[in-house]
């Protein structure tokens, strides 16, 4: 399992980038970009070195950890997965990029796409002292245009970047990411109803193109989540003092909502149910709502179960569990 927490080259990266910078200037700046995502904004409004920085302080540890826990779950599923090449959409300051390289160390070739220029910049100064990332090719442009342009890739993610477009875009969007996937395609949301409802939408329409999916759902059929519910999924991460500093934060921690699917060009042989909440554990019981290959179950696993109810204490919201 890869760590949630941002790896130390990229931690010195930032920190690097970071000194001659106003620490206050940055916790406004940051304020400013949660502003317009909080108001359904996109990322249009970083346009300048520092805008770019402040958004790698504030939400940078966030959308890593919730990569990172996405394909710690593809992984589990896919154990053989060894992909060699990765094409990261939308890839802003490059966190897919850096997740994906701890998960993988068969990872040799890195390309990014993105429109924003200021984060692409600030993507190639972080990426150029690293080891694995130094070499990366980074496209600036369209994504529509450039993902014609691109070569097939074993990995493709899109974190946090299909939402920033139109729902039209995004089934074309889908579309052409799925036909550069040599093997999986990883898409990651914030976790909220809409971004859960971008999730579904892409993952419908691809499996009617011949996707299946790898996680979270142990199935290929509809999602048995009825609205108001939806599938999300939580990581905690730590935040450093600068992270703390950029978003005005006292807690050492913070809880990133996300929603995901990863799919794959090859059914895979083992899905196992999925845990979509964290379970109630009490003397007589646990009781988990779980997504299973059958449907939605909750179940309840008695104390007398000895075995069972000592291995369902240990489930997390999230687990793979049989
Ligand atoms: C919220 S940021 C996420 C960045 C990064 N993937 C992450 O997880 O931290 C969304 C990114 O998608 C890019 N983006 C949005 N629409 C795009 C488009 N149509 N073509 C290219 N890039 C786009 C933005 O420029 C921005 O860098």
């Amino acid at each position: 399992m890869t760590s949630p927490d941002l790896p130390a080259e990229l931690k010195a990266a930032l920190d690097g980038k970071l000194r001659g910078f106003s620490r206050s200037d940055a916790a406004a700046r940051a304020a400013s970009i949660s502003e317009t995502y909080r108001g359904g904004g996109g990322s249009g409004t970083i346009r300048s070195e520092a805008d770019a920085l402040a958004y790698a302080l504030a939400r940078m540890p966030a959308t890593y950890a919730a990569v990172t826990a996405s394909l710690n779950a593809l992984v589990e599923i896919r154990p053989d997965l060894a992909p060699k090449s990765l094409l990261d959409v939308g890839a802003g300051p490059g966190t897919a990029t850096w997740a994906a390289a701890e998960a993988f160390p068969s990872l040799q070739h890195f390309k990014l796409l993105d429109a924003n220029d200021a984060l692409r910049t600030l993507a190639l100064d972080l990426a150029r002292d690293s080891t694995r990332l130094h070499g990366i090719g980074y496209e600036r442009g369209e994504a529509r245009a450039a993902l014609t342009r691109a070569d097939t890739a074993d990995l493709v993610v899109a974190s946090y970047m299909i939402g920033e477009t139109g729902d039209a875009e995004q089934r074309t969007l889908s579309e052409l990411m799925w036909a550069k996937t040599g093997d999986t395609l990883l898409v990651v949301e914030p976790g909220t109803p809409a971004g859960y409802a971008r999730i579904i939408a892409l993952r419908d329409h691809l499996i009617a193109q011949g996707a299946h999916v790898a996680a979270p759902c142990p199935h290929d059929g509809k999602c048995p989540l009825e609205p108001p519910d939806w599938c999300h999924f939580t990581q905690r991460l730590q935040r450093s003092r600068a992270h703390k500093q950029a978003k005005g934060a006292e807690l050492p921690f913070e809880d990133e909502k996300f929603a995901y699917v990863a799919l794959t060009r090859t059914a895979v042989a083992r899905r196992p149910a999925r845990v979509l909440a964290q379970p109630a554990v009490s003397k007589v019981e646990v009781a988990a709502k779980l997504c299973t290959p059958g449907g939605l179950s909750f179940a309840k696993i008695p104390r007398r179960a000895k075995a069972d109810y000592a291995s369902a204490r240990r489930w997390r919201w999230g687990d793979a569990v049989n």
